[in-house]
């Protein structure tokens, strides 16, 4: 071990997964350190955009935090999954299926990024700094990490018993252990929108969207046209979420990023694209949003292994998915919190056992996750399916139906004990216990 007394880890990523790695890991009895490439934490909320967050990631958050009734102060809650159908021609809506026990909480990600960040010490925290490589010493004691302080120039070592990659879905850190994992296009792109209505709440645009969509505030509304489906939300704040999942053929220009910045012209094809396929009230919606965005969807096959003698994958990193099992946020959660445990369980000393046992209880399920995503993402866009006649939206059965509920995605078949000690302790203002799980 570096040093004596605590075990140290840096971690890789300041974003949800980081900042979860670093309450998890501090309540391990770790040290941590956090490593961030952008120059400071977000600061406001017109970074990012709505997150879907189930019970059993409610509860762990709550477990790292000081208050955790803050977490009921920037949630609202999502009670009901229901599922639409549009008639392009006619612009009509019916419902396909809807379940009125789903038992989620929407958040914005920005604030949820803000109360993770506010109950850790500032001092862990290394921004500018860009994650360069990692070294592990030859009796694999250690590692050393090089990064480059972006404002300086300057390259920087840092050495520690565990590197925790929480460096999101293109991670560098994944693409040196796993150099011919590629990722997978998923076909389609989504634009993002984020109305922001407290200034406008009595408009006619307001008015319409909650005759059309009554349940706003409390459910989360899909939307299948042909060949194409949106979402939409509301989040705390008086703030609409909503996405249109549009095929198209893979971006030609590949960055480090998936999100795109998009031009006014672009924004007008959309607009009037949208007028095609969707009903009046949501395309008002679309309309009166300012500065849309679009992310390439992508995902990755599930990986074989998530860590490598002392350095462990964790969040997106660990598991590129599609959004359409709201999961990608409160995987990244569990991930880190049953990494703790096992941290905690075998002790630094045992890491290889840690980490194993980690890997051992996540991956299973997360690879499951993210092929359940692809298909419902598939399904939705009315894509191929080896297995499976396509969508028609006028002719399916109510069993077809079925497959789109979320609560049908997979789970642990049954929870780690390792986390219904952690949880059963925290405060239990989320419901009872059976509400852990989605019901089938
Ligand atoms: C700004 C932002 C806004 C988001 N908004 C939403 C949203 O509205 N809805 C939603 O569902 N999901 C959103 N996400 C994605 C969501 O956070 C993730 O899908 C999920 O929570 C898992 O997060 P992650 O921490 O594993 O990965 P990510 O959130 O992708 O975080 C990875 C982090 O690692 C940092 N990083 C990467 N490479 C390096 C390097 N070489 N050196 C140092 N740092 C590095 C990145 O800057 C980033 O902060 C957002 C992510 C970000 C970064
Ligand atoms: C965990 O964080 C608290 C402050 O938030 C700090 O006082 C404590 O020492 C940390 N524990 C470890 C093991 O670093
Ligand atoms: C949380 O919400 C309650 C009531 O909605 C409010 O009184 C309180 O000030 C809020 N707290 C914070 C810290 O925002
Ligand atoms: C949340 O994430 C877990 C773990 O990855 C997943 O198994 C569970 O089904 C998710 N819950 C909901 C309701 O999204």
């Amino acid at each position: 071990m570096v040093g004596e007394g605590k075990p140290k880890a840096v971690i890789v990523g300041g974003s949800i997964a980081g900042l979860s790695s670093a309450h998890a890991l501090n309540l391990s009895g770790w040290e941590v350190v956090v490593i961030e490439k952008t120059s400071a934490p977000p600061s406001g909320s017109p970074t990012g955009a709505g997150v879907a967050l189930d019970p059993l990631s409610l509860r762990i958050i709550g477990s790292w935090l000081p208050r955790p009734e803050l977490i009921h102060n920037i949630t609202l809650p999502l009670q009901i999954d229901q599922h639409l159908a549009t008639d392009s021609e006619k612009k009509v809506c019916w419902t396909l299926i809807r379940d009125e026990d789903f038992n989620l909480r929407a958040v914005h990600w920005a604030d949820l990024h803000r109360i993770l960040y506010n109950a850790l010490p500032p001092n862990i925290f290394f921004w500018g700094y860009f994650f360069l490589s990692v070294c592990i010493v030859d009796d694999k004691s250690s590692v050393i990490i090089k990064a480059k302080v972006l404002k300086t120039g300057e390259i920087v070592e840092i050495t520690g018993d565990l590197l925790v990659a929480a460096d999101g879905s293109l991670s560098s850190i994944r693409q040196k252990f796993l150099p011919n994992i590629k990722m997978r296009y998923s076909g389609y792109c989504a634009w993002r929108g984020l109305l922001d209505f407290s200034k406008i709440e009595n408009s006619e645009t307001i008015k319409s969207i909650r005759k059309a969509y009554p349940d706003l505030g409390k459910c989360l509304y899909f939307n299948l046209g042909p060949g194409t489906h949106s979402v939409l939300n509301e989040l705390p704040n008086k703030k609409l979420n909503w996405i249109w999942y549009v095929n198209q053929p893979e971006p030609q220009v590949k960055g480090t990023s998936v999100t795109m910045k998009v031009n006014s012209d672009m924004i007008q094809k959309m607009h009037r694209e949208a007028e095609n396929v969707w009903n009046p009230e949501f395309v008002k919606v679309m309309k009166e949003t300012k500065d849309p965005f679009i992310n390439f969807i992508y995902d990755s096959d599930p990986l074989e292994r998530i860590f490598w003698d002392n350095v462990v994958l964790v969040g997106d990193a660990a598991h590129p998915t599609t959004p359409h099992c709201a999961r990608s946020t409160n995987m990244s959660i569990l991930d880190v919190a049953v990494l703790g445990k096992c941290l905690k369980k075998w002790g630094a000393e045992k890491l290889e056992s840690a980490l194993q046992e980690y890997q051992n209880i996540r991956l299973p399920v997360t690879s499951k996750q993210v092929l359940h995503a692809r298909r419902l993402g598939r399904t939705k866009q009315g894509l191929v399916l080896p297995d499976a006649e396509p969508f028609n939206l006028k002719s399916v059965t109510p069993e077809k139906c079925q497959e789109l509920l979320l609560r049908n995605t997979p789970f642990f078949s049954h929870l780690p004990m390792l986390l219904l000690d952690s949880t059963s302790s925290s405060i239990d203002f989320w419901g009872n216990s059976k509400n852990l799980r989605p019901k089938m």
